[in-house]
């Protein structure tokens, strides 16, 4: 069998019709979620409402990714672009495959924004899970996601945890914090910049894969009158959760061997944290199959050892074959870059996909929605975002001639959106 013969076979092509489905139970999926908050997407009301003018100010950024955890002060000033300063980082406690407990997480999390040494100012704390938000904006962990292992911190407080981390390690009293999600942050970041634009939507491709975009109040009719918040705002999908889509044996593979399996099925076929594992599945696959020599499966026995850094290498151009691929002849590479093609090619049909129900959720306004997007994945896997955009714009053509959607480039997206969380 060829490569080509076996991608066909695997079900890792998504035609027209199959992403059509995809976008039609993502609809569904998120009016149950603002209406009743249970299904598959969580819709979480983050009382972010969009915010076109910060007031001047500082405050400490904490952005805890999937794999880093990065700090900053942000600076808005009247009539200036506002100012990321001093950034500091570390990885996340927990990412690793080690886990950690609740106390040394926060601790370590304090200890990167006190090396800042600027006490009291308000902290916007970007926490990149699936957290319920309260009205005064803390959040409680639901539960972790992207293989994160830190125990006691579910059912938490976080930012509770975090200032209390800073108080008892560090000595320092915040004013305030709040907690709020990447795809939140990348929003609110984008809500400075959205005149002449018909609605906003936060992508994250990442370690993790998630939406936010913002929402009449009046249609979460799932929130009681008390905990209502501000007229619009943003809710955070949690569309990693997404359930409706095919899945290849590769995906049932992976998703068994995961720390959550059942969950987080949208994510563990698009995004970072999963993409390298996914590609070592479909290699092996392909052994299996006779569609590549043996050679090539040699060092992709162990699961999880090919990573999506290994993948992106592959695809650049000039292709590079490192860790677990250093010894694939020659002759193999345009077969195994055929193979890990599919499924990047695969993650960028799914998300656009996902943008195009948000994008008719929001209506047929007269001006195109804005998608404001971060994360690596995004941003630095070769042909990833060009495949995203090219889907999209299948999905939801043209309307008369005036785009659907514009795409918005926000350097430190994530940080700026807690500034202006913080300070709003
Ligand atoms: C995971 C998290 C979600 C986050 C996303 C991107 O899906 O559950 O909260 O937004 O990763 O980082």
């Amino acid at each position: 069998m060829t490569p080509e013969e076996f991608v066909k076979e695997s079900g890792l092509l998504l035609g027209y019709d199959e992403l059509r489905r995809v976008h039609d139970a993502m609809r569904a999926a998120m009016l149950r979620g603002l209406s009743h908050g249970d299904g598959c997407l969580r819709m979480i009301p983050a009382y972010v409402p969009p915010v076109s003018s910060p007031p001047p100010g500082e405050v400490i950024a904490i952005d805890a990714g999937g794999t880093n955890v990065r700090a900053a002060v942000v600076r808005f000033r009247e009539g200036e672009e506002p100012i990321v300063e001093g950034m500091v980082r570390d990885g996340l406690p927990g990412a690793d495959g080690e886990p950690v407990d609740g106390e040394t997480f926060f601790a370590r999390l304090a200890a990167l924004v006190a090396s800042l040494e600027r006490p009291g100012l308000p902290l916007g704390f970007v926490f990149s899970y699936p957290t319920r938000i309260l009205p005064d904006r803390d959040g409680i962990l639901l539960r972790w996601t992207k293989e994160v292992r830190a125990r006691d911190v579910e059912g938490a407080r976080v930012g509770t945890g975090l200032s209390r981390a800073l108080e008892e390690h560090f000595g320092v009293r915040t004013p305030s914090v709040t907690v709020l999600n990447d795809t939140v942050a990348a929003l609110a970041a984008a809500s400075t910049k959205l005149s002449g634009t018909g609605g906003a939507i936060g992508l994250i491709v990442g370690t993790g894969c998630n939406m936010a975009y913002f929402e009449r109040t009046a249609a979460i009719t799932k929130l009681s009158a008390e905990e209502a918040g501000p007229p619009e705002q943003a809710i955070n999908m949690e569309s990693g959760n997404f359930d409706g889509l095919p899945m290849t044996v590769f995906d049932h593979g992976l998703d068994e061997s995961s720390e959550d399996p059942g969950r987080q099925r949208f994510e563990k076929q698009v995004a970072g944290r999963y993409l390298g594992e996914l590609t070592r599945r479909v290699l092996r696959g392909a052994v299996g199959r006779g569609a590549v020599p043996p050679s090539v499966g040699r060092e992709l026995a162990e699961p999880w050892r090919l990573e999506t850094a290994h993948v992106a290498a592959l695809l650049s151009e000039p292709a590079r074959f490192e860790g677990p691929l250093a010894h694939v002849a020659p002759s193999e590479q345009a077969a195994v870059r055929l193979l890990a093609r599919a499924v990047v090619t695969r993650a960028a049909r799914l998300v656009a996909a996902g943008l195009s129900s948000v994008i008719d959720h929001l209506g047929l306004a007269a001006a195109p929605v804005a998608i404001v997007a971060e994360g690596t994945m995004y941003w630095k896997m070769p042909g990833f975002r060009q495949k995203v955009e090219e889907t999209l714009d299948e999905l939801t053509p043209p309307l008369g001639g005036s785009p659907r959607f514009v795409m918005l480039r926000i350097e430190d997206a994530n940080m700026l959106g807690a500034g202006v969380a913080a300070l709003s």
